[in-house]
């Protein structure tokens, strides 16, 4: 495990890093320009609001919520989202790292899963899988691959045991494949889709700030970015940038027209 600043102790197995550790501080760098749109913001200040009344909830016999499931299209901010949790609950990321966790040999995976999940057991995080499809899936069509349908077996057990001291964040593109007991396991569900014309002006406007521009530009720019991700969005605007600099100018349309052309963003 990569770790930045402190001396934890974190998991390994055989040498392989299973993750990167980041403290609340490094989460909050990553998530100055975070645009999340009302119903995803909702859900995560309520989350955020019970996990500040512990003792409350816990008086009431209402358990509290620290299981999330985050789906949608890529750049939309599903791994932003999770930076941004651990920031505001001021506990450490845990980023786990697929190829750290998934092994060819039988039981390894199922083991590497328990040790991650221990840890985020004994040492307060949220705990953050990725393209958690990728060992989440449905065991029905993981027929050939047995260890993989073990390893569901086990991330359903570790998902059961796993207490409420840490935060599970999983995330990914493909919720279908996701295996049907697993997905029950979630008790906080957020989808993630391309920013729709309020998001993209707000978060055009944070890229673009204060950066010399000629008139009209931000109006332009709302309308041209229509269908990308955010993750295309940034792209594209910060290539017009770099034209407007090399041309020691303000950022033009012709810019972001040719910016969006040689960047060619799928939209879908
Ligand atoms: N909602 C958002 N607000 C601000 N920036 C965003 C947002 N979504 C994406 N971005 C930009 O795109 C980059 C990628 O975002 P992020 O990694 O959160 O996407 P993702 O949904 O996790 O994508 P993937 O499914 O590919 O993992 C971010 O670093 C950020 O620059
Ligand atoms: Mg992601």
């Amino acid at each position: 495990m990569n770790k930045s600043s402190t001396n934890q102790r974190l998991p390994r197995a055989k040498g392989i890093d299973m993750g990167t550790y980041y403290t609340p501080k490094e989460c909050a760098k990553k998530v100055r320009h975070l645009v999340l749109p009302d119903m995803n913001r909702k859900i995560v200040e309520e989350f955020i609001t019970i996990l500040g009344m512990r003792g409350i909830f816990e008086e009431h016999r209402v358990p509290i919520p620290n299981k999330v499931v985050m789906y949608g299209p890529p750049g939309t901010g599903k791994t932003l989202t999770a930076f941004y949790m651990a920031q505001m609950l001021e506990l450490p990321l845990i980023l786990v790292r697929l190829d750290g966790i998934i092994h060819s040999h039988l039981g390894e995976t199922g083991s590497n899963i328990r040790k991650i999940f221990e840890y985020a057991k004994a040492s307060p995080c949220v705990l953050f899988l990725d393209e958690f499809d990728a060992i989440a899936r449905t065991r029905e069509s993981n027929d050939e691959v047995k260890e993989m349908a073990r390893a569901v077996n086990t991330l359903l057990r570790c998902l059961d045991d796993f207490g409420d001291n840490s935060i599970f964040v999983a995330a990914t593109n493909l919720e279908n494949e996701l295996d049907r007991a697993i997905w029950r396991r979630f008790d906080t569900k957020m989808i993630y889709s391309n920013p729709d014309e309020s998001s993209r002006r707000q978060y055009v406007e944070l890229l673009i700030n204060d950066f010399e521009r000629e008139a009209g530009l931000m109006e332009e720019a709302c309308e041209h970015l229509s269908g990308c991700s955010f993750a295309d969005i940034e792209q594209i605007v910060l290539k017009a940038k770099r034209k407007a600099i090399i041309e020691h100018c303000p950022l033009k349309r012709e810019h972001l027209v040719l910016s969006y052309e040689e960047y060619n963003p799928s939209i879908y």
